[in-house]
């Protein structure tokens, strides 16, 4: 796959670079739904990509890259197994956990000649029985009470994901109490378990490597707690479940086989809520709404495989992430989900987009020439407006945001999508504050915004939303000729505190 900086497309979006403006100029104004710019349906979501500081011609170059890079050949092959991730020699195939019916509906998914239809199977069918057992009573904690609490004990992608659709999807969950800790500071987990009584409480201890040293410290000091209760020692696994990559680990920590949940190295940590590491969400909210997430993402699946360029969502949105960090020079992107229940999404993205787009090595281990992945933050609109929004409208820094709304909002609160609008509207525009003193009134506009809404923040719409923004990361990582799937950097860290704390 070539550099990006050979494709003949990427020179001419530098030289094209002139028609917009680079820095925080003011916007070529657009009236939004002018014919040419562009509305994108993909599976429940829509997207108003008509606020963006580009033109037809820019568009097409960039979809000329994205043919260029090879876009399509390496999203096929990252769908059918390949080793997409060369520097950890594995595939990336969450994909695959959340593709529908059982495994003769399927093509076959051949890893080192080994079909992984049936281990899917096999893996559904077992977490489905636990968060069934669980649910419904039947598992029996130490003392032979019923699960009341769920504390999940993971961090990154063993948490951030199940604590984001937990919370995202509160309104339909009917199973036992669930919450997520992760942080190493032992005051996270004692806040979480005075809520909780040692005879009626489970931990799932969720980890792809087993081997993480906060998630392992919570894990301890959970089974202290539990001993301290005076609950029977030989009895005290039935109050650990663990989701894992690693099931040896788990087992020499104390978790019977037939309490853990095994997944395949295939899933990265941070594209690991399609796999058991959603168990907790399952037991929450149970079977139905797990499969309304799995059924949103693998709509996008489909999307991101088959539509073409320029009605491809996510491929959009990775290809317009690239003109703005690449060509325009923007460092930063805002995501707004104008619905509290959405609050913890930009943490998700950040892990998903800062962890998979930070580096400064291509594919092939050599230097890049070229600027990766930028930060990215955010909050819940409401609040962002009252915080950082000011810098958006009158700061220095070209800044692209996606403002992510649901029509259903309307009927809770109206005043919620009006501010969305308005601060699509006005980013965009820019205008004058009315009584505002000269130019400290004047907000320039410019900035860079996708719309993107559903009728409704549901389980499908939640799996869809992330989806698309895994394949926005993906398609950012084909452009830079980059490994989206390792995360060395986060390695050195840890050694060096191991040996810190002796
Ligand atoms: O340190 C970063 C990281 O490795 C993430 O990639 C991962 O999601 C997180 O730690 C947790 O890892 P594990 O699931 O193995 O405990």
């Amino acid at each position: 796959m070539p550099r990006p900086d050979t494709l003949p497309a990427w020179q001419q979006l530098f030289a094209h670079r002139e028609v917009v403006g680079a820095g925080r100029t003011p916007s070529p104004h657009r009236t939004p739904g002018e014919p040419g710019w562009l509305r994108v349906s993909a599976g429940p979501l829509q997207a108003d990509l008509s606020r963006h500081r580009i033109d037809v011609r820019g568009l097409e170059l960039l979809c000329e890259l994205a043919e260029q890079a090879g876009v399509q050949t390496r999203v096929q092959r990252m769908l059918r197994g390949d080793i997409v991730n060369p520097s950890e020699g594995r595939a990336a195939l969450h994909s695959a956990l959340r593709a529908p019916g059982g495994s003769a509906d399927r093509p076959p998914l051949l890893l080192d000649g080994r079909d992984l239809r049936a281990d899917i199977d096999a893996g559904i069918a077992a977490q489905a029985r636990i968060a069934g057992e669980v649910r419904h009573g039947i598992w029996r904690l130490a003392s032979g009470a019923p699960v009341r609490r769920i504390v999940n004990l993971g961090i990154g992608g063993s948490d951030l994901g199940p604590a984001l659709a937990l919370d995202a999807l509160a309104t339909q969950a009917d199973g036992p109490a669930c919450v997520c800790v992760s942080d190493l500071d032992p005051r996270a987990l004692a806040a979480a378990l005075a809520q909780c009584d040692p005879a009626s409480t489970l931990f799932i201890i969720c980890s792809k490597t087993f081997g993480t040293l906060e998630t392992l410290a919570n894990a301890a000091h959970a089974r202290d707690w539990l001993r301290g209760a005076g609950l029977p020692e030989t009895q005290l696994h039935r109050h650990f479940i663990a989701v894992t990559a690693a099931p040896e680990r788990a087992a020499a920590w104390g978790v019977p086989t037939e309490q853990c949940l095994a997944f395949g190295e295939w899933v990265g940590g941070r594209y690991s809520l399609w796999s058991a590491v959603s168990l907790v969400l399952q037991i929450a909210c149970g079977p139905q709404v797990l499969h309304s997430l799995h059924r949103g993402a693998h709509l996008i699946d489909m999307h991101f495989a088959d539509a073409e360029p320029t009605t491809n969502l996510p491929l959009l949105m990775g290809l317009l992430g690239v003109w703005y960090r690449n060509v325009l020079g923007a460092q930063t992107q805002a995501v707004l989900p104008y619905a509290w229940p959405l609050r913890q999404l930009p943490a998700y993205l950040q892990q998903l987009e800062m962890e998979s787009l930070g580096k400064r090595v291509d594919l092939d281990g050599q230097p890049v020439a070229w600027d990766t992945g930028g930060v990215i933050f955010g909050a819940a609109g409401s609040h962002a407006q009252h915080a950082f929004m000011q810098l958006l409208h009158q700061g220095t820094l070209l800044l692209p945001a996606d403002i992510i709304t649901f029509d259903e909002s309307a009927a809770l609160e109206p005043a919620l999508n009006a501010n969305a609008l308005a601060q699509a509207q006005v980013l965009h525009t820019g205008g004058h504050v009315d009584a505002a003193p000269g130019a400290h009134g004047n907000l320039p506009g410019g900035q860079p915004v996708s719309l993107i809404s559903s009728a409704r923040l549901d389980a499908e719409s939640l799996g869809a939303l992330l989806a698309c923004y895994e394949h926005k990361v993906f398609t950012q990582a084909c452009v830079w000729h980059i490994n989206p799937f390792d995360q060395w950097g986060v390695e050195l860290g840890k050694q060096v505190a191991r040996r810190l704390a002796g």
